[in-house]
């Protein structure tokens, strides 16, 4: 299955690439400000891309939200976007386009490209803004993002809506099929010491950074949330296309909150399908994870890497 990567590492972002990029064909990993400014997401991307030796073009995309200030998330993944481990200084060269150009220029030239954003959705949408065609092109997009209950940067958005909401309801109402992992379903992939213990044992170099990363962002999380687990949110995105039966779905229409204080909140309409003013779903949003078989997955891919 062919995929184009769209992150802004982030914990979890990495994560995400590592486990990408062994089961997935990935066309590029492009970038986009999010969880710190632009400028580290990519520098941090390109580290990744080192650590694993992973041999995947690394595109930068947008440098700010569409209409919104930038919104980062330094409390949860640190001044560089992934403190915690010592990564390794790239040497793969930056792409020369623009993500935007790349998601274009590649889903237009090969059929049957999946997207999968695990940051805020600003390149995604300009591309869709920039090439109407895409829409047609594109058979599915996963992406984490948005939640069917709780939000974590307000009480009822998901950091990655929150950040860019106007980009998010470009997607929504796209008609290109969505898989949403929120965080109703990302909670479900906590990361706690027994995880990172059993990443220590792999004896890779890729385990020791992965579990170094992860302690970090369990820390913060303690701090922040006051919870004893780090979510693997963006795997989830991820781990959906590689064996589907992970993740257990259900259509819903799903709509972003633009203004006032549930602004970046993905509202999911659950009533009853054929309800009175029941829209038709838009998003198969995702809401039970087979926990045991995610993490076998994640320690099995993370052991195949130096
Ligand atoms: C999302 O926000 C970011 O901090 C994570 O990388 C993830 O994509 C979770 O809300
Ligand atoms: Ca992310």
């Amino acid at each position: 299955m062919k995929i184009i990567l769209d992150c802004d590492p982030g914990h979890d972002d990495a994560v995400a690439m590592l486990l990408a990029c062994q089961h997935l064909e990935v066309l590029g990993i492009t970038t986009v400000s999010g969880n710190v400014p632009l400028e580290r997401t990519t520098e941090n991307a390109l580290k990744v891309v080192e650590l694993g030796g992973i041999k995947v073009p690394v595109v930068r995309g947008a440098h700010r939200p569409l209409v919104r200030e930038p919104h980062h998330a330094l409390d949860i993944h640190g001044r560089s976007g992934l403190d915690g481990p010592e990564l390794p200084q790239p040497v793969t060269p930056l792409h020369g386009q623009h993500a935007v150009e790349f998601i274009i220029d590649t889903v237009l030239a090969t059929d049957e490209v999946r997207l999968v954003p695990t940051g805020p959705l600003t390149n995604i949408a300009l591309a869709l803004r920039l090439e109407p065609r895409l829409a047609k092109r594109v058979p599915e997009i996963s992406l984490m993002g948005g939640s069917l209950t709780f939000g974590n940067r307000t009480a009822a958005a998901e950091f990655n809506i929150y950040a860019d909401p106007e980009a998010a309801q470009v997607v929504f109402t796209s008609g290109i099929p969505i898989k949403m992992s929120g965080l109703n379903l990302t909670h479900q992939a906590g990361v706690g010491r027994s995880e990172i213990a059993q990443l220590r044992q792999l004896g890779n170099r890729t385990g020791t950074v992965v579990a170094a990363m992860l302690e970090f962002a369990v820390g913060a999380y303690a701090q922040v949330y006051d919870q004893d687990y780090y979510p693997l949110h963006d795997p989830c995105a991820v781990a959906a296309l590689i064996d589907p039966s992970l993740i257990q779905f259900q259509p819903y229409f799903v709509q972003v909150m633009l203004e006032g204080p549930a602004r970046g909140m993905t509202l999911c309409d659950q009533r009853r399908r054929g309800a009175p003013y029941w829209q038709e779903p838009n998003a198969q949003v995702g809401i039970k994870l087979d926990r045991k078989r995610f993490f076998d997955l994640l320690i099995d891919t993370l052991r195949q890497y130096p």
